[in-house]
């Protein structure tokens, strides 16, 4: 093995060794915020950018999206079936991202307990002021989101 040789074999080596270290810093919470994850993700049928299906909605009960990379969820008004909302699902206390929960009828906070109706008006403290409402149109089954 010539020199030339040795350092082509060094580098690689070197590449090979350090790629399981990049791999895990990628899956390991590439996302700078603090905030935690909003639970009951397993059960969205679909992420997109400002939009989604009514079929997927009716699927999941809610749809997170991102609407201009913000977080947001669609989902039905549970007292009155027929409208469909979306807001921007940044908590207003101190920007934790709420998650819809079904059971409560409300996004809910994991932070500080802040809890939000389906169209985002504040239901319990500390939040002081609400989520912010996107407007949300219906075309057959498309639902849009508008910011
Ligand atoms: Fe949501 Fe504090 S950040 S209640």
């Amino acid at each position: 093995m010539n020199r030339r040789e040795f350092t082509q074999w060094m580098t690689a080596g070197a590449i090979a060794s350090s790629l399981p270290v990049a791999l895990a810093a990628c899956g390991s919470g590439g996302n700078s915020s603090t905030a935690p994850a909003p639970s009951g993700s397993a059960s969205v049928a679909a992420m997109a950018e400002g939009g989604t299906t009514i079929a997927a909605l009716d699927k999941a009960g809610f749809v997170e999206i991102t609407v201009k990379g913000k977080p947001a969820t669609i989902v039905r008004n549970p007292d009155k079936k027929d409208e469909i909302l979306a807001v921007n699902t940044m908590c207003t206390h101190k920007g934790c991202t709420v998650a819809w929960k079904a059971d409560q009828k409300a996004f809910v906070c994991p932070c500080h307990g802040a809890k939000f109706a389906a169209g985002g008006a504040v239901k319990a403290a500390p939040a002081e002021k609400p989520l912010a409402a996107y407007k949300v149109k219906v075309a057959g089954d498309k639902i849009t989101v508008e910011a």
